[in-house]
């Protein structure tokens, strides 16, 4: 694939390659525990069938990729897309111990990557669509695979911060050890940027979409003991990247996250409000 700085999503390349796709790789069974009930939900909503061909767009480790890979059967295929190195490392070391026959894993950029035209009867993603430069472009691109008519699509994507108390809260309390911050640019490739339902559906409609729902979604997170809860925070979402360009902040912000998380500790576990939007659309 393109590692060159002009490809259209060399930033993106360039984070999910260096610590980004580290961390998710490595904590990748932890990550699951958290979301996994999420993408079962939206996995239910695509409701993938025997003989199926479906492509899991920033599919990481491959979970969603291989509950995919057993819905559709061995009559059925998931093509498993992703530019993460380290996390399709995981995907593929899992797909052989595990002698599972119907899944490729593909290092590419979905934006741009040319699939077999029509040929595809599905197109799901869990939190791997909205880090495209350029979204109508790519899913513009992803459309010509699916089949004209029939071809479905299905994904999940987080609502707006400030209904995500899992992430707003921690961020909101680590701010006092880190310097003031702009305000992030809504639209800018990130785990929020499809967080504007409306902006979604015209992203779709202009890629040539029909059909377009976005479905609001809330969900508990089990965040883990208070340990593995803090050590979360510190690692993913808009916290962890800030934390990346201020490692002195790390040590305070942990002291900080273990009172402000110890308040949403039931039965030993931490927990927390999630909110997402479950897209789905059909090539028009
Ligand atoms: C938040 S992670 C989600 C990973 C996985 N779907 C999961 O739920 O565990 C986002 C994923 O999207 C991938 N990604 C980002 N931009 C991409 C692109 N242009 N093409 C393919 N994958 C991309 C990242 O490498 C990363 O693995």
């Amino acid at each position: 694939m393109d590692q060159s700085p002009t490809s259209p999503n060399a930033d993106q390349i360039t984070y999910w390659n260096a610590r980004a796709g580290n961390t998710w790789a490595s904590m990748q069974k932890r990550l699951d525990a958290q979301i996994g009930a999420i993408g079962l939900r939206a996995l239910d909503v695509l409701a993938p069938r025997a003989g199926e061909c479906v492509i899991d767009i920033g599919c990481g480790c491959g979970t969603t990729s291989f509950e995919i890979a057993r819905r559709v059967g061995p009559s059925g295929h998931v093509t498993a897309i992703d530019i993460s190195q380290p996390m399709l490392e995981v995907a593929r070391r899992d797909a052989e111990q595990n002698h599972v026959g119907n899944v490729s894993f593909l290092e590419a950029d979905a934006q741009t990557y040319s699939f077999e035209p029509a040929s595809y009867d599905a197109l799901f993603s869990r939190f791997g669509v909205m880090f495209f430069a350029d979204p109508v472009t790519a899913f513009k691109n992803l459309r010509a695979a699916l089949k004209p008519q029939s071809g479905r699509l299905a994904f999940v994507c987080w609502r707006p911060l400030k209904e995500n108390p899992w992430m707003a809260v921690p961020l909101k309390a680590a701010m006092q050890h880190l310097p003031p911050q702009e305000p992030a640019d809504p639209l800018a490739p990130g785990p929020y940027a499809f967080a504007d339902a409306e902006r979604v559906k015209r992203i779709l409609g202009q890629a040539g979409f029909g059909e377009i729902a976005a479905t609001a979604h809330d969900q508990q997170v089990e965040m883990g003991r208070l340990d593995q809860a803090v050590e979360h925070c510190t690692r993913f979402g808009p916290l962890g990247r800030l934390l990346l360009e201020h490692p002195d902040a790390v040590a305070p912000v942990m002291q900080t996250l273990h009172k402000t998380l110890a308040e949403h500790i039931s039965d030993g576990v931490v927990r927390m409000d999630s909110a997402v939007w479950i897209v789905t659309a059909r090539r028009a």
